[in-house]
């Protein structure tokens, strides 16, 4: 079985890092060896990057270069720590990939899909998550939760922006419903934490059952033929 690439996508506040934490207590129980990150992020350069993103005084930050920023930090956190981890089998689990880009600049700051999309294909060479897990909560309820101590410059957007982000999500999750999995994220997180095991127990039984064709093909084709 090659690496198995989970993310973890939702408006502030959603409760991923919390989610995060549990999946990864989890399948550290049960033996499989697990790498948490996040971004903007993960890497040295990524964190420098990560402080010019959410710094509020940046108020000048044109929306391109924003897309940029976070695809640069994204080339680098894929070459330097998910691919290497994917390499070792290990199960990666990233809060926040492409799709928050998507979200945020795409359907948030009105800038074109398409653009943002390629960028993010260009800088990740092509690499995309095995499971997008969503947690979904209205956006009032997640702004609240996440801005009760500090709120960054992306947090400091209107209303208006932060239900354009949720919107997003509601459309990736339509256009990509095998790659997604969309949980409530309102009720008890242990209920919710029940819920992203499931999807990833089945997530990693199918990817052994792949792992096992390649082997027995594999063999096969290794054995010499009699006769
Ligand atoms: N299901 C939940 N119900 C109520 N509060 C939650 C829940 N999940 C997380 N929280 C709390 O909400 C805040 C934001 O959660 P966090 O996991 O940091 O969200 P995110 O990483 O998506 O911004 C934290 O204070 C966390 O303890
Ligand atoms: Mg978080």
């Amino acid at each position: 079985m090659a690496g198995v690439f989970i993310t973890l996508e939702g408006v502030e506040g959603s409760g991923k890092s919390t989610q995060m934490k549990f999946l990864a207590d989890y399948l550290r129980g049960r033996g499989y060896r697990v790498l948490i990150t996040r971004e903007p992020g993960g890497t040295q350069i990524g964190d420098k990057i990560r402080d010019i993103l959410l710094n509020p005084e940046f108020k000048e930050m044109d929306y391109r270069t924003e897309v940029l920023l976070y695809a640069a930090g994204r080339a680098q956190h894929v070459s330097q720590v998910i691919k290497p981890a994917l390499k070792l089998k290990k199960i990666v689990i990233c809060d926040r990939y492409i799709d928050s880009s998507l979200v945020y600049q795409g359907f948030g700051r009105g800038l074109t899909l398409e653009d943002i999309l390629n960028i993010n294909k260009w800088a990740t060479q092509d690499l995309e998550p095995d499971l997008t897990i969503l947690l979904y909560i209205p956006v009032e309820e997640g702004l609240r939760r996440a801005t009760e101590v500090y709120a960054d410059r992306i947090e400091r957007e209107g209303i208006e922006f932060h239900r354009k982000v949720h919107e997003g999500y509601r459309e990736l999750a339509r256009k990509f419903p095998k790659r997604y999995y969309v949980v409530e994220a309102l009720g008890d997180p242990k209920e919710i934490h029940r819920e992203i095991v499931k999807r990833v127990e089945t997530l990693l039984k199918t990817k052994k059952r792949i792992g096992l064709k390649w082997y027995l093909l594999l063999t096969r084709w290794l054995t010499p033929r009699s006769g």
